[in-house]
């Protein structure tokens, strides 16, 4: 099936190219207790994603050619998604001295970025955005101004107060976006900020395109689709009216940066997708053993594992009539790949089945990370086949080997 054409419904399947997902954290070196490559590889391609970008915010941090070289030769061996590796802007990722972009690429790295943390020196920041501009590299912004997000854990408003828990205020986020845009006005470059969360960060981008600035953006599934109620114990869709399933509160499977906002955003957020502001939803697929969860909400590591869930959680919206399949469908693999600079791949497809109900269970999920607060959850829409330049590799949600497939 070649990629440009449109999708098609064969025996109430979709037929559709694979999903491309610029943001997911694979942990290996360091942290493969959480998750390895090959593990992340196969969690993709079991959510449809058929490329996957991995973060560098691994321990040792990718910030030399040797290391996005393991990276990729690590990827090589993994039956499962295609994997990119990201390398970091600045050495270590300790926001001081810039990394050599030009040698990174070289080695194969398809984009920069700290992420976990975001650049916080505004000089150093617009230094890299003008080195990148001359290597031709494509920077990926984690946008918080850490003076204002200091120790929160999740979202500040009515729903942390409540719950006695020091909030991020959206302005850590927006505050970070409008420097990042200032700043790669006058760089002259081109700039990617990762999982934007609330309005009126949405609001800055779609102005700045307005403008003519040269920056794209993605939000994540779990952004899209839950707000910062499921910390206080909630489990009602952002797009459903009844409350249902109240679970326990200080759930640390709800803790993620940038945490879980209000409806009000999440519904900016597909009003971004529906008008193109939006280029990518992209996992921020973040693993964790059990023992970085398994504590008090205070304690507990950020991130959600979300390679699996992608699907069902935006079919939600696009059955809610937040935005279109062909626009969620755009944000999942041409958006991406434009963002990425390169042509989508020919030979990836997968098959979903939109109407499937299941129930996500833990032990289920290919990820070695079980932190997600969908835990139990029921939920519709899932993949079924998949195919990595023309390869079966995924067949009814077995690997392609167990049913005999090459
Ligand atoms: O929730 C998050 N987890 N946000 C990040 O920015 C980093 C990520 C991680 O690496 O666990």
């Amino acid at each position: 099936m070649s990629f440009d054409r449109r999708p098609f419904e064969a025996r109430g399947l979709l037929v559709v190219p694979g999903f491309i997902d610029l943001h997911a954290h694979l942990r290996e070196p360091g942290f493969e207790e959480s998750e390895t490559i090959a593990t992340g590889a196969r969690a993709a391609l079991r959510g449809g994603f058929t490329t996957v970008c991995a973060m560098p915010n691994t321990e040792p941090a990718i910030d030399a050619p040797g290391l996005v070289a393991q990276v990729v030769a690590r990827a090589a061996s993994a039956a499962g998604a295609r994997v990119l590796p990201i390398a970091a802007i600045t050495r270590g990722r300790r926001g001081a001295e810039l990394c050599d972009l030009v040698e990174l690429a070289a080695a194969g790295a398809v984009a920069f970025s700290d992420d976990g943390a975001p650049v916080s020196d505004a000089g150093l920041f617009r230094h890299a955005l003008e080195y990148s501009r001359i290597a031709g590299a494509l920077i990926v912004e984690h946008p918080q101004d850490l003076s204002l997000s200091a120790k929160g854990v999740m979202h500040e408003g009515s729903v942390s107060a409540e719950l006695g828990l020091a909030g991020m205020p959206a302005a850590a986020e927006e505050a970070a976006v409008a420097r990042d845009l200032a700043l790669v006005k006058l760089a002259g470059a081109r700039l990617h900020l990762t999982h934007l969360s609330t309005a009126g960060s949405v609001e800055l981008v779609r102005r700045a395109k307005a403008e003519g600035v040269a920056v794209t953006c993605d939000v994540t599934p779990h952004h899209l689709s839950l707000t910062d109620e499921w910390v206080a114990g909630s489990r009602t869709f952002a797009w459903e009216r009844a409350e249902r399933n109240r679970a326990m509160p200080y759930d640390a499977n709800t803790k993620v940066n940038p945490p879980l906002r209000s409806r009000a955003d999440v519904r900016a957020l597909w009003a971004g997708i529906a008008d193109g502001t939006v280029d990518a939803i992209a996992t921020d697929h973040a693993p964790h053993a059990s023992i970085r969860k398994e504590v008090e909400f205070d304690q507990a590591a950020f991130g959600i594992s979300g390679l699996e869930t992608a699907l069902p959680l935006v079919l939600g919206g696009v059955r809610a009539g937040w935005a279109s399949w062909d626009a969620v469908l755009a944000a999942l693999t041409t958006g991406p790949a434009r963002v990425l600079g390169v042509p989508p791949p020919k030979d990836d497809w997968i098959v979903i089945d939109a109407d499937a109900e299941w129930t996500l269970d833990g032990e289920a999920l290919i990820s070695k990370g079980k932190n997600t607060p969908l835990l139990g959850a029921k939920l519709t829409g899932r993949v079924v086949e998949v195919a990595v330049d023309g390869d079966l590799k995924l067949n009814e949600g077995h690997a392609a080997e167990a049913v005999g497939a090459r």
